[in-house]
């Protein structure tokens, strides 16, 4: 199976006040290509952390992350841009929507970037699918939370991302549209071989990818497929 993803010995540390704060140390794992999975431990423990090293978003202290045998770390800005904008997708925890542009604009962005034409359909096709055809003219300040968070996710989807890594994509919606969300997310890794990395709190979510990484502290304490994991519940 190929490796889409592979993490060596990766660290993370801050200085902050005159101090070294290690957020993850000594982490180690890759993912096939296709696979889905999910990332869960406690508050702080450093799950967004990984998925920014993992995204190319941030660069580790030690250690390499390579996505496609393409060391991340040896990239410069421009070139981690390009290798983001072809092969990811990636959903914040904080949805991350450009303020100044409407709901349909920030779906156009990727598309854009990759020098699509007939840009506009397309977008307003990926708001459809995920509930909010007649928003697009909306700013986000002018949208809810969950509505916001559903915008973030059709401009995921917008790159057609060969990965897709998505940070409590359900985090702020209601039980009805979480479930539509999450539906759209699995059905992008059936139909077109999306690999799911996913941080989560929700462990109904996470039993429904095949493997599970627990981190705890900065450390991944347990990283198993998800019947062994669930079982020593
Ligand atoms: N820029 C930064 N400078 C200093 N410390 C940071 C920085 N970013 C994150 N941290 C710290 O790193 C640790 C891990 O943060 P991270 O956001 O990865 O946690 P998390 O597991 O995603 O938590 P949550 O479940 O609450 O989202 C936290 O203690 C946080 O305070
Ligand atoms: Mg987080």
């Amino acid at each position: 199976m190929d490796k889409i993803l592979n993490i060596q010995q990766v660290s993370k540390t801050y200085q902050s006040a005159g101090r070294t704060l290690t957020v993850l140390h000594d982490i180690n794992f890759s993912v096939d290509a296709g696979s889905t999975m999910s990332i869960v431990g406690p508050s702080g423990s450093g799950k967004t952390t990984l998925l920014g090293l993992c995204a190319g978003l941030d660069r580790s202290s030690e250690g390499f992350v390579e996505l496609h045998n393409i060391r991340l770390n040896t990239l410069n800005e421009g070139q981690l841009a390009e290798v983001r904008n072809r092969y990811i997708g990636f959903i914040f925890q904080n949805f991350q929507l450009m303020p100044t542009l409407t709901a349909l604009e920030n779906v156009m962005v990727p598309l854009e970037l990759r020098g699509e034409k007939k840009i506009r359909p397309i977008a307003m096709d990926l708001l459809d699918k995920v509930g909010l055809a007649d928003r697009g003219h909306h700013y986000p300040s002018q949208l809810s939370g969950g509505e916001q968070q559903r915008v973030s996710l059709a401009r995921a989807f917008s790159n057609k991302p060969q990965i897709l890594f998505a940070d409590e994509p359900t985090g702020s919606l209601d039980a009805e549209t979480s479930e539509r969300i999450i539906d759209l997310i699995f059905e992008l890794n059936r139909e077109a071989g999306t690999t799911l990395v996913m941080v989560t709190h929700d462990l109904d979510l996470a039993a429904k990818t095949q493997r599970i990484i627990r981190i705890k502290g900065g450390a991944i304490v347990s990283d198993q497929p998800t019947q062994a994991a669930i079982a020593l519940q």
